[in-house]
C-alpha cells in the first residue's frame, strides 16, 4: 500500500528516510525534532550546523546516523498563525521539497510527521487535509511507500464535522452481527420463494397463454451475457470495469493505492483472490456505485455487512459519490480501522 497514515514513534521507522520538523537554525528543538536528534546521537547535530540553517518551506538532506532510517529530510514548517499569511502555501511546500528530495535519492519509503502541528500551532485537520493532498498528487506520478505518523491518537483530528457525520451514519445503519443474520435469513428465504413462483425472468413471459413462450434471440443473448457476466471471476470483472469506465491500469491502481506487483498479479491471474479490503479499494478508484460495488466484492467472495463499521464508513463515502482514497483511509483510521488497500 503506497500510502498508510500509521500511529508511532517515528525515530523507531526503519524506512529509507524520516522527515524532521524543524526551526530554521536546525539545531535542534522539542517535539519530533528533539526526539530525532536524540535518537540520531550528536553526528546528526554536526552535519546539521553545516547546513547553514533552512528557510521555512525548505527542505535539506543529512544521514540518520543511529537513527533506524537511512537519511533525515529536515524541513521548516510555518508557525500558524491565523491561515491568512500564507502559511498553507508554505507548509505545502515542505511536503513537496521533502518529497522531491526523496525522490533524488530513489528512496523507496519515507514516514512524515504531522508537521507544524505540535509547537507551531498548525490546526491538524487542515495540516492533515494538506499533508494528504500533497503525498496524494505524488503518488500518482511516482512510486514510494509513504507513511504519515501519528505520534498519538488524539492528536490525530480528522474535522470535527466529517467526524461526525460519518459517526451519525454508523449509528443510523449499524445493526449487531446476530440481528443482521436473522434480518438476511428472512429476506432470502422471501426471495426464494419468489423465485419458486416465477420460473422464468418476467419479461419473457408471454402474457396471452400465461406460459413462458420461446426466449427471442435478443432475449437469448442477454441472458447469454447474464451467464457470462456471472461466471466472471473478480480479476475479469474488474478488468472488464475498468476498460467499460475507460480508464488506464495505472490511474486504477495508484488511485486504489495499490502497489504495481499487486495490480499485475490480479492482472496474471484470471482466479486471484483479492482481500475484502483490496476488492473495495478498487471499487473506490473507478468510482462505483453501491450495486456496483457489491457486485464487485461478491466476485471476491465478499459482502458489505451493517454490522460492520469499516463496511459502513466506505458505504458513507460511496454514497457521498466521495472517492478520494486518502480522505476514506483518514477517516478509518480516525475510526480505528484497518484502512483500504492493504497489498493482500
Ligand atoms: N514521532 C512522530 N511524531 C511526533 C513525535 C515522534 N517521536 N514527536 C512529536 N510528534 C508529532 C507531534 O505530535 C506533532 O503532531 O509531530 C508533530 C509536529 O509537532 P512538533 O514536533 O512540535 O513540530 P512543529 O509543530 O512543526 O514545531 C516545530 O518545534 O521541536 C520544535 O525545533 C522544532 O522549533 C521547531 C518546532
Amino acid at each position: 500500500m503506497p500510502f498508510e497514515i500509521i500511529r508511532a514513534d517515528i525515530t523507531h521507522l526503519k524506512v529509507d528516510g524520516i522527515v524532521n520538523a524543524a526551526n530554521e537554525t536546525l539545531l535542534g528543538g522539542g517535539g519530533v525534532d528533539g526526539a530525532i536528534h536524540k535518537a540520531a546521537g550528536p553526528e546528526l547535530l554536526e552535519a546539521c550546523k553545516k547546513l547553514g540553517g533552512c528557510q521555512t518551506g525548505e527542505a535539506k538532506l543529512t544521514r540518520g546516523y543511529n537513527l533506524p532510517a537511512r537519511y533525515v529530510i529536515h524541513t521548516v514548517g510555518p508557525v500558524w498563525r491565523g491561515g491568512d499569511q500564507g502559511e498553507e502555501e508554505q507548509l505545502r511546500a515542505c511536503y513537496t521539497n521533502a518529497l522531491e528530495i526523496a525522490h533524488a535519492k530513489n528512496m523507496e519509503s519515507l514516514a512524515f510527521p504531522l508537521i507544524s502541528t505540535g509547537i507551531f500551532g498548525y490546526p491538524k485537520d487542515l495540516a492533515l487535509k494538506i499533508a494528504i493532498s500533497v503525498i496524494g498528487d505524488f503518488l500518482m506520478q511516482h512510486e514510494l511507500v509513504i507513511y504519515l505518523v501519528v505520534y498519538d491518537h488524539g492528536a490525530f483530528a480528522l474535522s470535527e464535522k466529517l467526524f461526525n457525520t460519518v459517526k451519525a451514519y454508523i449509528d443510523d445503519h449499524y445493526i449487531e452481527e446476530n440481528f443482521e443474520s436473522i434480518r438476511m435469513e428472512s429476506h432470502y428465504q422471501k426471495s426464494v420463494a419468489y423465485e419458486s413462483e416465477m420460473p422464468y425472468p418476467k419479461s419473457i413471459i408471454d402474457e396471452a397463454t400465461h406460459k413462458p413462450s420461446k426466449p427471442s434471440s435478443a432475449v437469448q443473448r442477454r441472458l447469454k451475457n447474464m451467464l457470462k457476466e456471472l461466471e466472471e471471476t473478480f480479476s475479469e470483472h474488474l478488468l472488464r470495469l475498468i476498460d467499460i469506465k475507460g480508464k488506464s491500469d495505472v490511474e486504477v491502481y495508484k488511485k486504489a493505492n495499490i502497489d504495481r506487483k499487486l495490480f499485475s498479479k490480479i492482472r496474471g491471474d484470471k482466479d486471484y483472490k483479492p482481500s475484502k479490503s483490496t476488492a473495495l479499494a478498487f471499487a473506490i478508484a473507478l468510482e462505483l456505485n453501491l450495486d456496483e460495488t457489491k457486485d464487485l466484492l461478491k466476485k471476491a467472495g465478499f459482502a458489505l455487512s451493517n454490522s460492520s463499521k469499516f463496511d459502513l464508513i466506505i458505504s458513507y463515502f460511496i454514497t457521498e459519490s466521495t472517492y478520494n482514497i486518502f480522505e476514506i483511509n483518514e477517516t478509518l483510521f480516525a475510526f480505528e480501522q484497518p484502512l483500504l488497500g492493504i497489498n493482500k
